[in-house]
């Protein structure tokens, strides 16, 4: 005779899937922090700009434009901040622990996020640095949604509606991430596509998929989550549990891709 499950055993692989995303996500997350310090902090302590350009941006490092190069090398470094602090807010024993940091990091998040995405408009839609009308638009969206969500929980922590605050703390903290998203969605979709011999051109339509796909996804997938934590089923938690798997198995696919082709070349060039 088979020994009966616990009862919090269909809970428990729900959570744990959640885990193996969050750790895999970690991973990649701070590999393209550790890149966006490398690379945009090194040029601004050696006071030498002009070395912002040994990789390909829209625009990049203009000379003699202070504004729009102040907008682009602030966004980038205090993009990457934004990133590795998002992630602590995620760790419930350090929320648990040192609440009065959980409040002072998120504070931090929510008022860099906001400054992030005003420079990120006004680098796309004043400067005009866009690859296309269709994918400008996706990140400003993207933009627009982190502004809605972020006041969302700050005003539901104001509040001390924790789970409220929670819903939409995770929606915004998604959502920030929507440039790491499209980097390894770009790296995935090109390990699929590059064999069936279709190339990712900037214009083309897998680009836009992908650019959509960076921020509606990770929404939608979250939206799945919280219905599965509502839902009594056992079913429910083993297949979401089980799809959280195989998203952390794609994610660190991702971010193993985007750190070999995309950010370590460009750190070790000469
Ligand atoms: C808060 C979320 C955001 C974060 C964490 C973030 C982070 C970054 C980072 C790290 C880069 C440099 C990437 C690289 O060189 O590989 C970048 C570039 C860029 N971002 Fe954002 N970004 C965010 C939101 C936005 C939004 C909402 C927009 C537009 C509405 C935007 C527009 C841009 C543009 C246009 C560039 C490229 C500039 C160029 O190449 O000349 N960003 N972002």
């Amino acid at each position: 005779m088979s020994t009966p499950l616990h009862p919090a055993f269909p809970r428990r692989v729900l959570s744990s899937g959640a885990t193996a995303w969050f750790a895999s996500a970690l991973f990649g997350q701070w590999a393209f922090v550790a890149f966006v310090l490398m690379f945009f902090g090194s040029p601004l302590v050696d006071g030498d700009l002009a070395a912002l350009n040994r990789k390909p941006h829209i625009t990049g490092y203009v000379p003699g434009d202070l504004v729009g190069n102040v907008q682009f090398v602030g966004h980038a470094l205090l993009g990457g901040l934004v990133t590795f602090a998002g992630v602590w807010q995620l760790v419930p024993a350090l929320r648990r622990r040192w609440p009065a940091l959980h409040r002072w990091n998120g504070r931090l998040f929510l008022g860099i996020a906001l400054l992030v995405t005003l420079t990120g408009f006004y680098l796309t839609w004043v400067r005009g640095s866009r690859l296309g009308f269709a994918s400008a638009l996706s990140t400003s969206i993207n933009g627009l949604l982190i502004l809605g969500f972020a006041l969302l929980a700050w005003r539901s922590a104001l509040r001390r509606d924790v789970a409220t605050h929670r819903r939409h703390a995770l929606r915004a903290y998604l959502l920030v991430n929507g440039v790491w998203f499209l980097r390894i969605g770009i790296m995935l979709a090109a390990l699929v596509l590059a064999p069936l011999g279709v190339k990712i051109d900037y214009d083309g339509a897998p680009f836009l998929v992908v650019s959509f796909a960076s921020w509606v996804l990770p929404l939608a997938v979250l939206e799945l989550y919280f219905r599965a934590e509502r839902s009594p089923r056992a079913s429910v938690h083993y297949a979401m549990g089980g799809g959280l798997v195989v998203l952390a198995l794609a994610t660190l696919a991702g971010s193993l891709a985007a750190m070999a082709f995309m950010w370590w070349p460009v750190l070790w060039r000469d």
